[in-house]
């Protein structure tokens, strides 16, 4: 049995959809089981670039089943584009090829609205967040008034649900926040026609899932966003809405634990975050801004410029402790040549008193000082580098010590956004 975690260790785009890719070859189905089209997965393939917001990242492996769980929330209108898009590209050319749960939750005009509408109210405080209708739609699923996959292929069912939904949904959106409202029947036609179109993909996954498992199949399952970004374990309030943490994709796809053998942490070789919220590494300087070109830190999903920082070992330790790292993916570590010195950060200092692992709360985060080691940078270009020996001592050097800062060891070092530009140390599935 080898059933493989592949989630983000930081605040996300940690570039988990180009590990995710390269797995995908080793293991025989790809599950998306989190989050939604919040996520924005980039892999680049023979020069060809991809941005996924549903779609698992295996998708470019024919015959490797991809399958979008009951924790992710699917807005349709996404899915049917990224759909047309990898058929228009000579992809997905057998339909079997995707799955879809009938018990996501999906994402309706409203949700987008009401997004919209919350960020705006909140002023200087506002999340961040991706406008997606991530946050809504989860909201609803909580509350059990959400409307499912399987409610969009049932025209009675859906129409009866998005009528009680939206009585409720256009008296906050017209009278507190002063928004536009939601139509019924323009969206009722609307969504029907996205399910008529979904039905076929339309399966029990995590039947289906656990079925495959039982007859020796391996599952990769592709996190979305990152453990600092976790909804109980993150940043909170600036966090996504659903749980990003290993556990979170085992409840979103109705896969055991106990079938899981392994968790591979993506993390970059240096942080960014976007949105709102706390980063204690995080640089305002011409550093920041060189490493924010370098590395092309722009978001996949909404183009906003991504802060940067030094990476920061206590954030991975606290990603080990909750998801029990297996090794770590380390990405864009060609991003960092060029620099005369880079820092870590080792530890915090909270009004002087020193901390190993990151503060629960807000305001002590926002009060942590980093502790930083610098080291010896390097000059040369890693772009061409596929075996350690390849890299300079100084960034052989730079990977050791984040080895011993995280206790976990490094088993894919990425050095360019290409598929082929990764040295594979271990490979989870075969070690
Ligand atoms: P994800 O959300 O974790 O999948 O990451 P994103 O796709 O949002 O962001 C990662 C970005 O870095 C994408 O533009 C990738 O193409 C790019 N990328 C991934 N690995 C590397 C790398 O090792 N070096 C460089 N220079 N770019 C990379
Ligand atoms: P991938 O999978 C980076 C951030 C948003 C915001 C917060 C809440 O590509 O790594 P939401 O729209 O989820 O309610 O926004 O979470 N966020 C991400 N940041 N990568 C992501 O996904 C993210 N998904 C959400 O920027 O701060
Ligand atoms: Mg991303």
């Amino acid at each position: 049995m080898k059933n493989i975690i592949v989630l983000g260790a930081q605040w996300g785009d940690e570039g988990k959809g180009k590990v995710v890719d390269i797995y995908s070859e080793f293991a025989d189905m790809v599950a998306r089981s989190t989050g939604g089209n919040n996520a924005g997965h980039t892999l680049v393939v023979r020069e060809e670039k991809h941005i996924f917001h549903l779609i698992p990242s295996g998708i470019l492996h024919p015959g490797k089943k991809c399958v979008i769980t009951n924790g992710v929330v699917v807005d349709p209108r996404v899915l049917l584009s990224e759909i047309d898009k990898l058929k228009s590209r000579d992809y997905l050319k057998d339909d079997a090829q995707l799955k879809v749960s009938e018990l996501a939750h999906i994402i309706l005009p409203y949700h987008i609205l009401l997004d919209r509408a919350q960020e705006e109210k909140l002023g200087s405080r506002k999340i961040g967040t991706t406008a997606r209708g991530i946050g809504p739609c989860y909201e609803d699923k909580i509350a059990r008034t959400g409307i499912r996959m399987c409610d969009l292929v049932q025209p009675e069912i859906f129409a009866e649900k998005l009528r009680a939904n939206l009585e409720r949904k256009n008296f906050l959106l017209k009278n507190y926040y002063g928004a536009e409202e939601v139509d019924f029947q323009t969206t009722r036609d609307e969504y029907l026609a996205y399910g008529k179109r979904l039905h076929p993909y339309l399966i029990d996954t995590s039947l289906f899932l656990n079925e495959e498992i039982h007859r020796g199949a391996k599952v990769l399952f592709e996190g979305a966003q990152g453990t600092l970004l976790d909804i109980d374990h993150g940043t909170y309030p600036f966090v996504t809405s659903s749980n990003t943490t290993a556990g979170g994709l085992c409840t979103g796809s109705g896969v055991a634990p106990t079938k899981i053998s392994g968790v591979v942490g993506v993390a970059k070789a240096y942080v960014t975050r976007v949105g709102s919220g706390p980063f204690p590494t995080e640089l305002f300087d011409e550093e920041g801004q060189k490493i924010r070109d370098r590395g092309c830190e722009y978001g996949a999903t909404t183009g906003r410029p991504r802060r940067c920082g030094w990476f920061d070992a206590p954030v991975v330790r606290y990603a080990h402790r909750l998801n029990a790292l297996s090794s770590i993916a380390l990405t864009k570590l060609d991003v960092l040549s060029g620099l005369p010195l880079v820092k870590v950060c080792i530890a915090y200092e909270i009004e002087g008193v020193r901390r190993e692992d990151i503060p629960l709360t807000l305001s002590e985060f926002e009060r942590a000082v980093p502790v930083y080691e610098e080291m010896e940078g390097w000059k040369k270009d890693l772009s061409d580098a596929r075996e350690v020996g390849d890299l300079p001592k100084a960034a052989q050097k730079y990977v050791r010590r984040l080895e011993e800062l995280t206790g976990v060891e490094v088993s894919l070092i990425s050095v360019g956004a290409d598929r082929n530009q990764t040295i594979l140390r271990k490979n989870p599935f075969r070690a």
